[in-house]
């Protein structure tokens, strides 16, 4: 981009008049110490993190921006209303004591609710393999389990006991109050989305992926302290860490699972991978239903934070770690959060809907810059900017440099809030800062193919190539969509422990077939991964499981929903 600046010199002088009238001013500075010394959060920080800050209020609780940018940095208090349905799948008819964990959706649970068969099938070594890991993984969580839990019953013959699935359904008698953990927080990877979990909340760096009972095991006791009833995370689905089954919600079933050996049962296992992405891909926009409000003005992010959220991997330096980051600094995030949750929990403080703030802005403008940094004509670069534009010139005014314009240009959506809490402030200085590097590219693209009247070839593939840029910079989830599917395909993304390079770089409409070769290309680095030819292999959709594979003794994934 600066090679196209300093061609195009009046753009430079547009760019130190932006920075100078930049309204942050006007807001109260929080200085990145507090009184006692600890690091507190700055609004230089969250300006520089402004492009990640406004995709994580974008994407809070919507599959598809959570899953692009999946290494979450942020968290959130959010609230379950009452009567909402919840989904579990379990090898039992009675509730779990917890903590344990409930799906969004019927077919996330139904994955562990599965009733298998015996006696288990001669498997290929590539299963074997894979069977031994997982059974070496379910002991060592279940050696870490309290002792009081209920366990499966044990068979010392060769044969396994029979053993049926049930799924059941909870509804909530009353609100829950809940941690959201932003991202790909459920996925058990070592790509960075279990950051904000080990590092900042349990405060440890050597935590296996895996360990996922003795983390929601350390959540609860966190979270509960602070008031909280669970937490709320994300992979292929959203779901709850409840931390007590018996509070705020209601058994209102527990159905066994069917046989899917049995005759009438045919063609399940073929369309339930199918259907599986299909109901998540409900969800990319949004949980609906209204069934969680996230509060917005409690966010508390390390990217509010002057640290170093350098990925020490360097081929995916646009996702950010916690690695790098002191353990002090962490401790001082941490701090800030236990102040938060707290200060949120008396319902009596406004809430900023600053998601709604981010719709409005890529409503206005994703598609219109996708356009236009493509390869338009000269006209349609001209009538798309001026149709962009004219809404914040007044052509009857002498605006020089446009400064009016442009200042306008950039307080247009965030006018519309009042920031209340520090998080608020925080959240509002990078949204502005999206707001100032959208309007400036914008404007210099005018000022060079507009207020230029010899404007030639090369303005033109300037303007484009600043728009461009500025694409690149949004990184806006929205320009990755597959657009509509046909009905027997669905809209790939890379939700962990699912999805090929492809559909993380490049998603695309998929069908039955092509769904499978996921395995072939594996996107998520865990400990799964990479295995044999076949590359990672990882707990089965609903209905997939290995023919005849032995229940492991607890009967559950390393998620039991
Ligand atoms: C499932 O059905 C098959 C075929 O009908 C039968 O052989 C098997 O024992 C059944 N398994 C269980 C757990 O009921
Ligand atoms: C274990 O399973 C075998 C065969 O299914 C059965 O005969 C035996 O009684 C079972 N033992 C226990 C302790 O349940
Ligand atoms: C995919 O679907 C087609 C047609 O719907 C079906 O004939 C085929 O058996 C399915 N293949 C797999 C691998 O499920
Ligand atoms: C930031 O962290 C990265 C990755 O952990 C490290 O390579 C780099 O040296 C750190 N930078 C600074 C300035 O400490
Ligand atoms: C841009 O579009 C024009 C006209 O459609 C075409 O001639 C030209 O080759 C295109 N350039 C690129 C780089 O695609």
């Amino acid at each position: 981009m600066f090679s196209f600046f300093q061609r195009a010199t009046f753009s430079t002088t547009l760019a130190a008049l932006l920075l100078s009238t930049s309204f942050a001013s006007a807001l109260p500075s929080h200085d990145t110490t507090t009184d006692s010394g600890k690091l507190g959060p700055s609004k230089d920080a969250a300006r520089q993190n402004g492009f990640q800050i406004f995709n994580a209020v974008h994407s809070a609780m919507r599959q598809w921006g959570s899953s692009l940018h999946h290494n979450g940095m942020s968290l959130f208090v959010a609230t379950v209303p009452a009567g909402v349905t919840f989904y579990h799948g379990t090898h039992s008819p009675t509730p779990p004591a917890g903590p344990e964990w409930l799906a969004f959706d019927i077919e996330h649970a139904e994955g562990f609710a599965r009733t298998w068969d015996r006696p288990p099938p001669a498997l290929s070594e590539e299963d074997t393999a894979m069977m031994q890991f997982r059974e070496h993984d379910m002991d060592a969580q279940i050696r870490l389990r309290t002792p009081d839990e209920p366990t499966m019953p044990k068979n010392e013959s060769d044969d396994p006991v029979p053993f049926y699935g049930y799924l059941h359904i909870y509804q909530t008698t009353k609100p829950l109050r809940l941690l959201y953990i932003d991202g790909m927080s459920a996925g058990k990877t070592l790509m960075g989305t279990l950051d904000t979990q080990d590092l900042l909340l349990r405060g440890s760096r050597s935590e296996h992926p895996y360990n996922d009972f003795v983390r929601a095991d350390q959540l609860c006791e966190l979270v509960t302290s602070w008031g909280l009833q669970g937490v709320i995370r994300m992979e292929c689905g959203f779901e709850i860490i409840k931390c007590d089954f018996t509070d705020s919600m209601d058994l209102v079933s527990a159905n066994r699972r069917p046989n899917l050996s049995d005759p009438g049962f045919q063609g399940y296992r073929e369309v339930s991978l199918l259907e599986f992405i299909r109901a998540l891909s409900q969800r990319y926009n949004g949980i609906g239903g209204g069934r969680v409000a996230v509060d917005y003005s409690s966010m508390v992010s390390a990217l509010f934070y002057p640290v170093n959220l350098t990925n020490p991997d360097p081929s995916r330096s646009e996702l950010p770690r916690l690695v790098g980051v002191a353990d002090e600094q962490l401790q001082a995030i941490r701090s800030r959060l236990a102040e938060v949750v707290p200060s949120r929990l008396d319902a009596t403080h406004s809430v900023v809907d600053w998601q709604g703030v981010a719709d409005m802005i890529v409503a206005r403008y994703a598609d219109k810059l996708r356009h236009l940094a493509g390869n338009v004509s000269h006209s349609v670069m001209q009538g798309g900017l001026n149709s962009i534009l004219n809404i914040y010139i007044d052509y009857s005014q002498e605006d020089k440099n446009l400064v009016g314009a442009i200042d306008r240009c950039t307080k247009h959506y965030i006018s519309a809030v009042t920031p209340h809490t520090q998080e608020d402030h925080l959240i509002l200085a990078g949204i502005e800062s999206v707001m100032t590097s959208i309007c400036s590219a914008l404007f210099n693209a005018r000022k060079i193919v507009i207020e230029n009247t010899d404007a030639d070839d090369d303005a033109f593939a300037t303007a484009s190539a600043i728009l461009q840029r500025l694409v690149d910079d949004l990184r806006w989830a929205k320009w990755k969509e597959c657009g509509p599917c046909a009905y027997d395909e669905v809209c790939l993304v890379a939700m962990w422990p699912y999805g090929d390079k492809m559909s993380h770089y490049q998603p695309s409409c998929r069908n039955n077939v092509s769904l499978r070769y996921e395995e072939k290309d594996h996107y998520w680095k865990d400990p799964d991964y990479p295995r044999g030819p076949g590359g990672g292999r990882h707990p089965p959709p609903p209905g997939e499981g290995l023919p005849g594979k032995r229940p492991p003794p607890e009967g559950d994934g390393p998620d039991d929903l």
